[in-house]
């Protein structure tokens, strides 16, 4: 394979030298490079620089060139929340929340996720992956290069691992990275209703010693909310995956102060993601743990929720990283380049501090910063090159366009990448 140099870099960014996870001030940081040029050997960077201090090249026939026309190359988005694997659409809720239901009540009358559920159960495997991978190389031609999916949609045994047998086939042929989680606590089950522990002693005694047998998923989620599971089931889950080396990332603080963060840092989960309900004691919570605050600003814009205080949290110390949550009933979309849009006009924070929590932040909450989420030398080539900007600033200001012109991924441009082998 031939090696690739881009040139006429406007700005190479989110250098880094030590992959760590961005807290506090140091968000609103990361090195740059103007004018600059960056080599890349099979499916890694292999190096980078001036284009002032250029030496140029012995032996040109062992480059291809891609000319980057002065836009600015950056690494491609890490996207550690979605559950881009579902089943048709939901639209006629989305109508039904014009016309003043929120998402609770539409839940509760047997809408919302059950819904999914439904419609997921009459969808064969086959189907249910074509319909995802559409979904996959949407978002990959929108920037994102490393994707965690979740299961949730099945709450049976049989269709949650139909629905992670899927998840794995979509890490085996998509060009992009993929951790999965098991989500079998998302709802509970319209038969459950009158005794949710069943369902939770089904979820602990049958489905995750089957999924960790297949080893079906990397980590374990819960939606701790308000109708939804409770912090005892939260914890009982939670402990339950850890026997079985499944680490947490849960839903937590969408819909009420649930206790879902408390229990979250409690059992040591790698990422409490929503968070829209969230005080000073919740802040302090996260201040003595390592569990990474996960906003999804999409959600808050969709259901018309409050946003999280991610000022609050930054300014006292905490990392953000922020994910598309992409799903069928609270953000059915996985553009990234909206999120951060959001970010900066909803969650007031900086383009940098937006760009880093979608880059290496975004990686550390998927365990894949040795590979992903900054430019370094022996990272994967995963890359976004964008048309020409003013500024940093001028990509989340420029909300609603896609600035993006070339992916490439795994050293690959993306055109060229061939995503059924
Ligand atoms: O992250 N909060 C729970 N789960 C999803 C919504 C799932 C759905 O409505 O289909 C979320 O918002
Ligand atoms: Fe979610």
């Amino acid at each position: 394979m031939k090696k690739i140099l881009i040139k006429n870099i406007g700005n190479l960014i989110t250098i880094s030298s030590n992959s760590g996870l961005k807290k506090g001030h140091e968000m609103q940081h990361f090195p740059q490079i103007k004018n600059a040029w960056l080599k890349i050997k099979n499916d890694r960077i292999l190096d980078f620089g001036n284009m002032e201090d250029w030496e140029g090249i012995d032996n040109w026939n062992e480059f291809d060139i891609i000319d980057a026309e002065n836009g600015t190359v950056l690494p491609s988005w890490c996207d550690s929340h979605s559950h881009i694997v579902y089943a048709g659409s939901r639209e006629q809720e989305f109508v039904d929340k014009i016309n003043g239901l929120s998402y609770e009540e539409i839940a509760r009358k047997g809408g919302g996720i059950l819904n999914s559920s439904l419609i997921l159960k009459n969808t064969s495997e086959e189907d249910l992956y074509n319909q995802s991978m559409k979904r996959i190389n949407e978002v990959i031609k929108g920037g994102t290069g490393a994707i965690e999916i979740k299961s949730g949609y099945g709450l049976e045994t049989e269709q949650e691992i139909k629905m992670l047998r899927v998840i794995k086939e979509i890490k085996r042929t998509s060009p992009i990275t993929v951790k999965s989680s098991f989500l079998g606590a998302h709802a509970i089950p319209k038969k459950y209703k009158k005794n949710p522990d069943n369902y939770v002693e089904i979820v602990i005694n049958e489905m995750i010693p089957k999924i960790a047998k297949e080893k079906l998923a990397d980590y374990i989620d819960v939606f701790c909310d308000t109708g939804f599971f409770t912090v005892n089931q939260t914890e009982k889950i939670l402990k339950a995956g850890l026997d079985y080396g499944l680490k947490g990332k849960i839903h937590a603080n969408e819909l009420a102060f649930s206790g879902g963060i408390q229990v979250g840092v409690k059992m040591g989960a790698i990422s409490v993601d929503h968070l829209e309900f969230s005080s000073d004691k919740e802040i302090k919570c996260l201040k003595k743990s390592n569990t990474i605050p996960t906003l999804l600003p999409s959600t808050a814009f969709f259901l018309g929720l409050n946003y999280p205080p991610a000022r609050k949290m930054i300014n006292s110390g905490l990392p953000i990283a922020l994910a598309s949550d992409y799903n069928p009933g609270s953000s059915p979309s996985g553009n990234i380049e909206f999120v951060m849009s959001l970010a900066c006009i909803k969650l007031k924070m900086t383009p940098e501090e937006a760009i880093n929590a979608l880059t290496i932040n975004g990686s550390h909450a998927m365990e894949l910063q040795d590979d992903f989420g900054s430019i370094e030398k022996g990272k994967k080539a995963n890359l976004i090159i964008t048309e020409k900007v003013s500024s940093n600033a001028y990509i989340p200001y420029s909300f609603g366009k896609s600035l993006i012109k070339k992916i490439i991924i795994e050293g690959k441009l993306y055109n060229d990448c061939n995503t059924n082998n």
